[in-house]
């Protein structure tokens, strides 16, 4: 992929002013010496609608974050890679890059060291790499801090080595190493968005060809803002549920006699439910229908209607709460407190089970909908949840 150098707020860094004037680069300097050849960086993201169709060979429409994974790094002449990250526990893990296997390496470097592994392993030529790591995407969130993490290495490792993948190789190499190395049964979705988006724009995504187009989704012109809410539930997707859903559903495409749910077309279903077991019937009844949702969320904004996005949102909530039953008290209150304080539409966003809700808000009301979703919380007793206003941003890219 052709690097990008850009200027936005994750560019708060400067070379020529010396490495003093970002963490990020004095770090660097104190841990390995000298400057990085060069600064990566990769966003989280929301998905505003099209959630667990990506594995279902399905369609998304994520956006990627201002939040994102920054990697100051440089090419070594041996074999080694060094990591090290601001979120760490302050250690460096050093593997060399032929010891990579599944299971070698832990904890947070798992993620950074599969997407090197992924590289070498489709037979890339990769050798050794001093990193530095730090991150603003918030951990647990639902927001894809992990394939940031991937993403970010992945994209410098593309400078580094000057291999000039393109972004949808960066992003399946990315989710191998989530996949193969960190063991998480993850679709495509979130490393599609966190290379492939652009600033102002969703990604329509066909999960199956990884084609994608740039849909403008323009908030300003229309007053509107876009809220994250932080539960504050942490999820987990290698716990086994996420597996087991998976596996749902690719029960229900063989018993059609479909190579994926993204085969049954929307019009098909009613005869499609009557001929599966009963407790297959809402996870296929919420993967049709949420590929529904997201040609007619395309629809809307090809159409330049924002607003008419509110109701596709909490739909889809309703389906993934009824239907797929990955929501959870939190992300349920979130989502009424947000609509009865004047969203226009909200749903949980994310993989499930907690995470975040996105609550598309007329920009006027944004701090009553903040207010009444945090008194809602302690009404209920649950933790104060965390905030966030969400800008279409740029995917992975150089910095520096
Ligand atoms: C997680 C996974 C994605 C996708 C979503 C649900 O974020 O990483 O691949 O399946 O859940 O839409």
């Amino acid at each position: 992929m052709t690097p990008r150098t850009d200027s936005d707020s994750d560019s708060d860094f400067d070379f020529d002013s010396g490495s003093a004037a970002d963490p990020l680069l004095r770090t660097f300097g104190e841990l390995y010496g000298g400057d990085p050849a060069g600064v990566w960086a990769a966003p989280g993201r929301v998905n505003i609608i099209g959630e667990h169709t990506d594995y279902n060979d399905g369609f998304a429409l994520p956006m990627a974050l201002p939040q994102s994974t920054r990697v100051a790094a440089r090419r070594r002449d041996d074999d080694l890679l060094r990591l090290h990250s601001a979120q760490g526990d302050g250690r460096i893990t050093e593997i060399p890059v032929g010891g990579l296997a599944p299971g070698a390496v832990t904890g947070w470097a798992r993620y950074p060291a599969g997407a090197v592994w992924a590289l070498a392993e489709a037979g890339h030529a990769v050798g050794g790499a001093d990193l530095h790591i730090d991150s603003t995407v918030p951990t647990g969130a639902g927001l894809s801090s992990s394939a940031a993490l991937e993403c970010a290495v992945a994209v410098a490792y593309d400078g580094l080595y000057g291999l000039d993948l393109p972004g949808p190789e960066l992003a399946r190499l990315a989710q191998r190493a989530e996949n193969a190395f960190a063991g998480v049964p993850c679709g495509i979705m979130d490393q599609m968005a966190s290379v492939c988006c652009v600033e102002g724009a969703a990604l329509h995504l066909d999960s199956r060809t990884l084609d994608h187009r740039h849909v403008p989704f323009d908030l300003a012109t229309h007053d509107l803002s876009l809220l994250v809410i932080d539960t504050r539930v942490k999820h987990d997707l290698a716990d086994g549920a996420y597996a087991e859903l998976r596996a749902g559903c690719e029960r229900a495409a063989r018993l059609l006699g479909l190579p994926a749910l993204r085969d049954l077309p929307v019009d098909r279903l009613g005869e499609a439910l009557r001929a599966l077991p009963a407790e297959l019937v809402p996870l296929v009844r919420h993967v049709v229908t949420e590929d529904a949702r997201v040609a007619e969320a395309v629809v809307r904004l090809v159409a330049g209607d924002v607003p008419a996005l509110g109701p596709l949102l909490t739909a889809g909530h309703a389906s993934l709460r009824d239907d797929y039953r990955i929501s959870c008290a939190e992300t349920d209150l979130a989502v009424e407190a947000a609509v009865a304080a004047g969203a226009l539409g909200a749903r949980m966003t994310g993989g499930g089970f907690g995470g975040s809700v996105i609550a598309l808000t007329p920009a006027a009301l944004a701090p009553a909908v903040t207010g009444a979703v945090t008194t809602a919380f302690a009404r209920a007793g649950h933790r104060p949840p965390g905030l966030l206003h969400a800008a279409p941003s740029q995917g992975a890219r150089r910095l520096a």
